[in-house]
């Protein structure tokens, strides 16, 4: 394993994905972690990440020496550069000399561990007050701006080694080739780390701890809860058993998918509960969005922790594990703790008896989005669900403004699914982060069609571009796909004589509707 330092700031999470990149693994641990405790994780090589922090501040991230001297090696980025030199007897100044954003980088000995085969000028991203001036004793200088004399630095006798800037953004050009060179080169590390390998690993992890015992996983249609399902089904195979809740509003077909696909792909063991009925009976009258969210929260796990009971009644006490699709950002941003958590479940509702408790199993918490569609993939997961784009937990309930029922429900999920196939014959499914439909059920307007006057139901299109959610733009999707959609889901759907498009971006519209 290759340790990164988080000295705050999100630094620390990139770097880590960039090492795996490199086909090393890696884990983030806190900065206030004692170096004992860092070194008797037997790492082959330590990253310091960057942090807000000026090494002089009050209350500084501080290193002890000792993690210097154990022969691991060492690469410091900007506040970790600064560290070291620090630490090891160099000088960093509070000269003023600040530089933000790219700038140019003159690399002053170009056959150096880090450097060698990058240009001797290049491009980096900076984000520093303080400046050093002296390197450390036994150091050579490697590189320096127009404002720091040196930016870079390396003791390959002692493995040790530091950039003031920030080699993991993609604005350092040669970034991912210099943290290479530190790994391959400087660290002697071969790049080894693949999802096969996580696979491995997890199916032997998940094996010692579930052992002879059973465990329950909640599928939801996600990426996450199907991968982390196929994977425990791997380990432990029918000691397994998946819960899928039907709650009546999954878009067209992606009940079948699980139902089907997955199962096929996997061999699980799949008890689908159809709940249908009984959310729609919880819905009927509810027009208010936030009332409508709750509604189906609490069916939800009314529903689940009953079909829980069940399991628990037909096969007994051992049913011992619950399988959770948690992924590592989740994990760091909650703290970052090893081991597992033992959870109790929800005894207040759906009448779980009070003893029973759950040891959680989380094959997904070392991972990060992109290499869980990875793993996926490579478990023979179908690419629909593996790719899937995301959807809300309430599914189609929140794509309805106005009551929930079956028809309309129904209605929704014919004009969601034109849309769909069309995005995915225009090849935009990557292009858009997500595309909801939305049927507005208390509106109607008048149209012509054949020879009659209509009065139907708006349909909205609302395609939006993201990198996570929080923010977003709607997308400027091409006329004639427009065109098609709006054509076929007017012809083909009873009900509905107007396709509008939401233009409105994130803030200040949400992405749903509700
Ligand atoms: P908004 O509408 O808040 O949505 O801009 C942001 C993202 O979150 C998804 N979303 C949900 N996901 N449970 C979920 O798992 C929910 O209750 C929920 N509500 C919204 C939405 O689809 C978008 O990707």
């Amino acid at each position: 394993v290759v340790l990164v330092v988080d000295f705050g700031a999100q630094y620390a999470q990139l770097i880590a994905r960039r090492v795996r990149e490199a086909r090393v693994y890696s884990e983030i641990v806190p900065s206030t972690m004692p170096v004992a405790e860092m070194l008797a994780k037997n790492p082959k090589a330590i990253i310091l990440s960057g942090g807000p922090s000026s090494v002089y501040a009050e209350g500084a991230p501080r290193l002890d020496r000792a993690l210097f001297e154990a022969g691991v090696p060492v690469f410091g980025m900007c506040y970790g550069f600064q560290l070291m030199a620090t630490t090891l007897g160099g000088t960093v100044d509070n000269t003023g000399a600040r530089e933000y954003g790219r700038t140019p980088l003159h690399v002053s000995k170009a056959g150096s561990t880090l450097f060698e085969g990058t240009p001797v000028e290049q491009s980096v991203w900076m984000s520093h007050g303080d400046a050093c001036s002296a390197a450390p004793e036994g150091f050579t200088v490697t590189a320096s701006t127009d404002v720091v004399p040196v930016a870079a630095f390396e003791n390959d006798e002692k493995k040790l080694y530091g950039v003031q800037y920030h080699p993991e953004v993609l604005h350092s050009t040669h970034g991912q080739q210099i943290l290479e060179h530190f790994l391959y080169r400087g660290a002697g590390i071969e790049p080894s780390w693949t999802t096969g390998n996580v696979i491995e690993e997890q199916v032997a992890a998940i094996r010692a701890q579930v052992g002879g015992k059973r465990a329950i996983c909640g599928l939801s249609g996600g990426v996450d809860s199907a991968v982390a399902a196929a994977l425990v089904q791997k380990a432990i195979g029918s000691q397994l058993t998946c819960v899928y809740v039907d709650h009546g509003l999954m878009r067209k077909g992606e009940t079948e998918q699980v139902e089907k696909d997955f199962v096929a792909a996997t061999g699980a063991n799949l008890k689908v509960v159809d709940a249908q009925e009984r959310f729609l009976d919880a819905l009927a009258g509810v027009s208010d969005p936030e009332t409508k969210r709750k509604i189906i929260g609490r069916e939800f796990i009314r529903v689940f922790e009953q079909a829980q009971l069940e399991i628990l009644q037909e096969e007994g006490p051992e049913v011992a594990f619950l399988v959770q699709g948690t992924l590592y950002p989740d994990i760091v941003e909650s703290g970052g703790g090893t081991g597992t958590a033992n959870i109790k479940s929800h005894h207040n509702v759906g009448g779980l008896p009070d003893d029973i408790e759950f040891e959680l199993v989380e094959p997904l918490r070392q991972l990060f989005k992109d290499e869980v569609r990875m793993v996926g993939q490579e478990l023979g997961l179908p690419e629909e669900i593996v790719q899937r784009q995301p959807f809300p937990g309430p599914g189609l309930g929140i794509r309805i403004v106005g009551e929930v029922t079956k028809d309309r429900l129904d209605l929704l999920r014919e004009a969601d699914a034109i849309a769909r196939e069309e995005l995915t014959a225009a090849g935009l499914d990557r292009e858009i982060w997500q595309c909801p439909v939305v049927l507005l059920a208390d509106v109607r307007s008048v149209g012509v069609q054949g020879d009659g006057r209509t009065y139907g139901h708006p349909i909205v299109l609302r395609p939006v571009s993201s990198e996570d959610a929080m923010t977003a733009d709607w997308s400027r999707l091409p006329y004639e796909v427009l065109a098609k959609i709006s054509t076929r889901i007017t012809n083909e759907v009873a009900d509905v004589n107007r396709v509008v498009l939401d233009v409105t971006s994130k803030p200040p519209g949400t992405i749903e509707w509700e």
